[in-house]
């Protein structure tokens, strides 16, 4: 018997993450709407990752992280969850026109884990939509040698989209959401290239 399956190239991994870690938070329902979309989409095996369960304490590590000499298991969990995936989507709320401190926490862990892929944001909030949470977001990846991709879905006053069944999006999420997924696929395929 052939085996059809020998030739197929492997699929690239989105880890969808929700950021946001507080009590009563809003981000799960937006985050399993968008890992939904994303495995309609059919680009990625999308895997969901949530920063709650997670569960990394405020920055603990002596040593450099591009060091990789990581101490804690959480750590050690973290960096093999994250050095998997080829694309990542934060869920991203805003706090403050920043990102939750636990995203910040979550992507200083790592270093060599996030080199060369490309990262897209989910983000929501009032007014803004979390777009300046998004723009603050951006600096710090690019110094981890990750790649935002400039789509993204931004649902501004989110709460306005949430019912009994969960997030429930307009047009305009829908086609932004794709733009980004289409855009993170080409980039994850050639970036993939890049790591060792
Ligand atoms: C500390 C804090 C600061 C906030 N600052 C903003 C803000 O700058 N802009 C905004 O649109 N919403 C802001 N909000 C409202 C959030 O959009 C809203 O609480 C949302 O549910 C937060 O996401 P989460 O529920 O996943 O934590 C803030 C909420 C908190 C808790």
């Amino acid at each position: 018997m052939t085996d059809t399956t020998k030739d197929l190239p492997m699929a690239l991994t989105l880890n969808v993450v929700t950021t946001s870690t507080r009590p009563g938070r809003k981000g799960p329902v937006i985050a399993e709407w968008f890992a939904g979309f994303a495995r309609e989409h059919g680009g990625f095996e999308v895997v969901a990752v949530d920063l709650k369960e997670v569960g990394l304490p405020l920055f603990d590590e002596p040593e450099h992280p591009a060091r990789q000499q990581y101490q804690h298991d959480h750590t050690k969990r973290w960096a093999a969850l994250t050095d998997k995936a080829d694309a990542f989507v934060f869920v991203l709320p805003e706090y403050n026109y920043n990102p939750p401190p636990s995203f910040f926490n979550a992507v200083d862990y790592l270093s060599r884990e996030w080199n060369y892929k490309p990262v897209g944001f989910a983000s929501y909030g009032g007014v803004s939509g979390g777009i300046r949470a998004v723009q603050a977001a951006k600096p710090l990846m690019t110094t981890v040698k990750a790649m935002p991709i400039p789509e993204s879905l931004a649902v501004q006053t989110f709460t306005r989209y949430i019912g009994e069944k969960g997030f429930e999006p307009q047009e305009f999420h829908l086609s932004s959401s794709k733009a980004m997924l289409d855009e993170l696929l080409k980039w994850a395929g050639a970036l993939k290239s890049l790591r060792p």
